[in-house]
């Protein structure tokens, strides 16, 4: 039997983060999944990169984007993600590959506890640059203006 869960929710654009449950197509032949820029996921995707094979106890991330927005999803495995926004933090446990969490601009977040075989999909709404990264967090909390 086919049927569809987790429609399309109502998403405007927006400064927090936020879990986003992704439609799920079940069918005997296998689940089906899939995104859509600006109607899943409230960007463009204009890159996909992966995070795979990392070995136990390592830790990725730690920055923040000063424009770049994201959209991570465990596709395989699982990991936590914690989200720091200078005043507070989350941890999301990330085990499913039908729901993800939107990362806006300007969250410090770190990546950590892999499973093993772990595969980490992130969609994101620019092309990589480097001068879009902070990676100091003292600079991150100063332009934030929480110092
Ligand atoms: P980095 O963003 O530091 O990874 P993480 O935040 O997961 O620890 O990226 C690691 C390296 O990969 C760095 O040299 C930049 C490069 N990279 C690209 O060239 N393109 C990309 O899209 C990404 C995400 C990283």
């Amino acid at each position: 039997m086919k049927s569809m869960n987790n429609e399309i929710r109502n998403i405007s654009p927006v400064d927090e983060c936020q879990l986003i449950d992704l439609p799920k197509i079940e069918d005997p032949r296998g689940n089906l999944t899939y995104i859509e820029g600006m109607n899943h996921i409230p960007f463009e995707i204009k890159r996909t990169y992966l995070i795979y094979e990392v070995p136990g106890g390592a830790t990725r991330g730690a920055h923040a984007n000063k424009n770049l927005e994201e959209f991570f999803i465990a596709l395989s495995g699982s990991f936590d993600m914690i989200i720091d926004d200078g005043r507070t933090k989350h941890k999301y446990h990330m085990n499913r590959s039908y729901f993800g969490l939107f990362v806006p601009r300007m969250q410090w977040r770190h990546l950590e506890n892999f499973s093993t075989n772990t595969v980490c999909m992130i969609l994101a709404s620019d092309h990589y640059c480097q001068d879009d990264y902070i990676r100091d967090y003292q600079e991150y909390l100063s332009r934030r203006k929480l110092k």
